[in-house]
């Protein structure tokens, strides 16, 4: 649930080349990305686009170095192997619900090294793919240099469910982005119709989550940050410089071909120029102290364009309260729009905007938790806490980590020295499930199972939220009184907020848009804890890797799972992230309610 950016934090040392008195020869001048790159190197620097050929000539003039793509590849295979808490789950059939192919990714893994690659970009692009086969969001690998290219269609489509007149609903697109294009159906992508070539997109290309629908809704309307619009706003190098759409409009039918506008996001030369054969400058930023996988800020968008798309909506029929928190249904019904579990931003605005609500009169809330990106721990339970004050415990799933023969160790080492700070592999940084009550010893952690530790409970709240908690006085809202909304993209700690409160505290749950007639998840990749893997192998005191061979990989990886329990506390009733649920009821988009969720808050109350 928690993503570690700290690489993409670190400004490089601009390298500067001293002499270019050596020319070159023409061949090597192809793989040499300074000469190949100056077109996307200015357009980068004044803020330009970049045309589709110039930047495909600058990717693709990274020499592919085949020792690093070995060591990478070597580095990669241990990780997963040692750290991936999926590794098993990965290689079984999807539940029904789910839409992926089983996995076995070590094996996939293992046969990058013997495939022929052209450029550094084709082993990465590979690499990036192999990786994303285990759709799950909490796991990828990102490169800082390819990552900060944006390539953005500069427009926004929407699915929507509409009625012929013999009633049969139909779902359809609309492209809501150019005002002339208004109240226009999109009816083919390329030339293939475009329903399908959307669910083939989010289907193949969509890579975090194993619900399709929901992967469906995030390649039309906006999520937010890295997820927002993935069909139109992508982030890999598309396979063609353009699309094109056939629409049709009112009073005329017509095809345009719309070129993808490239930027690059960050200062280039800095991201993709800095010195690339050398793996000496490895900065290491990142302590394992200030490692706490409960305290790591939430996804950010890092790109301008993703955030223009993202204008907030007009909300036609709900009354402001404060930001995010609105009042419909003539005052009787609140709505508090939640998009992420930051510690630092979510509590005080939650707290407050639904005492608000509560001394407004709100006799029901509404709790909008769609394109939510999840965050912290901490905040989760404070938010469960906030709502159902029962200090029955435990607040919220528990996980636990796979360990193996260099881990136990560590941990053994962990539970001498005391070390309070928290760390993956550090027993105090946990309580046992269910009881709550700290480890007696190492062996106690690492509990009878083979390759897992024992259940660990993490829902400990900081003296603050505890403080904030004591301070909020309680709100009147019964189970029946809450219903949760969301388009299924409600991720990792919003997972667990929303799971929870739908399988503990029975509130309802409403998803929006997917597929008509097909039941769709409410929240996505509850996972478990994820973060880069210089991170974990500190934390496992790892005998062989500190890294990636190079700072311009960084690789994110889930090492602890979540598992669901039932009402005795018995875990052995699944691994969250391989459950399907779907929600209680569903809704579908229109025209209207695309763009202004408050006709969705208004529908919500005939459930
Ligand atoms: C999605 O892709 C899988 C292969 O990964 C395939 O088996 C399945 O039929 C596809 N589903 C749809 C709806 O296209
Ligand atoms: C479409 O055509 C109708 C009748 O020809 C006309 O009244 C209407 O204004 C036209 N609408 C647009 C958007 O051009
Ligand atoms: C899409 O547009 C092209 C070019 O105008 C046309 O040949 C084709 O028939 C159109 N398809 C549909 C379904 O209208
Ligand atoms: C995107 O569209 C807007 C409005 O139509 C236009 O002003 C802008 O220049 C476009 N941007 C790109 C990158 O095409
Ligand atoms: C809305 O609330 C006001 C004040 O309580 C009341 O006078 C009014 O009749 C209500 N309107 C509707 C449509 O319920
Ligand atoms: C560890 O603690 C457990 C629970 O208190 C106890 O049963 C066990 O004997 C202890 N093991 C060691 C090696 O001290
Ligand atoms: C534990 O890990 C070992 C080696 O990694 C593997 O062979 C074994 O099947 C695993 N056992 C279980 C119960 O998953
Ligand atoms: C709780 O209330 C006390 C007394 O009003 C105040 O001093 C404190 O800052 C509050 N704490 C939080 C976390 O809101
Ligand atoms: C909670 O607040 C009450 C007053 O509202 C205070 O008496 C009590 O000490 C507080 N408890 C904690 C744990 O801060
Ligand atoms: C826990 O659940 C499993 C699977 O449903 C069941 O076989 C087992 O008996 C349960 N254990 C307890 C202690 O309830
Ligand atoms: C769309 O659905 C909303 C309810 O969500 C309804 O109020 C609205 O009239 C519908 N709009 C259109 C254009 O069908």
């Amino acid at each position: 649930m928690i993503q570690f950016y700290s690489k993409l934090n670190i400004y490089f040392i601009l390298f500067v080349a001293l002499l270019a008195i050596i020319l070159p020869s023409s061949e090597s001048q192809k793989t040499d990305p300074k000469i190949q790159c100056q077109g996307v190197s200015k357009a980068s620097d004044k803020n330009e686009l970049i045309e589709y050929d110039v930047a495909k000539k600058c990717i693709e003039s990274f020499p592919f170095d085949a020792k690093f793509a070995k060591d990478t590849i070597d580095a990669t295979l241990h990780f997963v192997s040692n750290y991936y808490a999926f590794l098993d789950q990965a290689n079984e059939e999807p539940p029904k619900g789910f839409t992926y192919q089983p996995v076995n990714i070590i094996k996939e893994l293992e046969s990058l090294y013997n495939k022929p690659f052209k450029s550094d970009y084709d082993f990465t692009a590979a690499l990036r793919n192999t990786i994303f086969k285990l759709k799950d969001g909490h796991t990828r690998i990102l490169n800082i240099c390819y990552q900060n290219f944006v390539y953005d269609q500069n427009l926004t489509l929407y699915s929507v469910v509409t009625t012929d007149k013999e009633k049969n609903k139909k779902q359809v697109f609309d492209d809501k982005s150019d005002p002339s294009n208004n109240d226009c159906e999109v009816t083919e992508i390329d030339g293939k119709p475009a329903l399908q070539a959307i669910i083939v997109f989010a289907n193949n290309s969509i890579s975090y989550l194993k619900d399709l629908g929901v992967r469906f809704n995030m390649a039309l309307a906006p999520s937010i940050g890295f997820f927002s619009q993935q069909f139109t706003l992508r982030e890999d190098f598309p396979e063609t410089p353009s699309i094109t759409y056939n629409l049709t409009c009112p009073n005329k039918s017509f095809k345009f071909e719309r070129k993808w506008a490239i930027t690059y996001d960050s200062a280039f030369e800095n991201f993709c120029l800095q010195d690339i054969s050398s793996s000496s400058s490895k900065v290491t930023a990142l302590k394992s102290t200030s490692a706490s996988s409960s305290k790591v800020t939430p996804l950010k968008s890092r790109s301008a364009s993703r955030n223009k798309n993202n204008k907030k909506s007009n909300i036609k029929h709900a009354k402001l309260v404060t930001e995010d928190f609105y009042l419909v249904n003539n005052g009787t019904v609140g709505v508090a729009v939640i998009t992420e579990e930051n510690e630092k931003s979510t509590i005080y605005a939650l707290a407050d905007g639904l005492d608000k609500l509560n001394k407004l009169g709100a006799k029901k809330l509404i709790l909008d938790m769609s394109n939510n990106i999840g965050g912290d721990i901490p905040v989760a339970i404070f938010t469960i806490l906030l709502l159902f004050r029962s200090q029955q415990q435990p607040y919220l799933f528990p996980t636990s980590i796979k360990i193996n023969d260099f881990t136990i160790p560590a941990i053994e080492k962990k539970f001498k020295t005391h070390s309070s700070d928290f760390d993956a592999y550090n027993p105090y940084s946990y309580l046992s499930f269910p009881s709550g009550e700290p480890f007696k010893n190492a062996s106690d952690f690492i509990g009878p199972r083979k390759n897992l530790t024992s259940s660990l409970r993490l829902d400990i709240l900081t003296p603050n939220d505890k403080q904030l908690l004591n301070n909020t006085s309680s709100f009147p809202w019964t189970s029946e009184e809450i219903i949760i909304i969301t388009n299924g993209f409600c991720i990792s700690a919003c997972a667990l907020i929303t799971s929870f409160l739908s399988e503990f505290h029975n509130v309802k749950t409403i998803s929006v848009g997917g597929f008509l007639d097909t039941p769709m998840s409410f929240s996505t990749f509850p996972g478990g804890f994820a973060t880069s893997v210089n991170v974990i192998a500190e934390s496992a005191g790892d005998p062989k890797f500190t890294d990636l061979p190079k700072e311009i990989n960084s690789l994110l990886l889930t090492f602890s799972k979540s598992h669901d329990f039932d009402k005795k506390s018995n875990i052995t009733t699944g691994i969250l992230e391989y459950l399907f649920k779907p929600a209680d009821y569903r809704l579908y988009y229109n025209e209207s309610n695309a763009r202004d969720p408050s006709f969705l808050w208004i529908d919500v109350l005939i459930f």
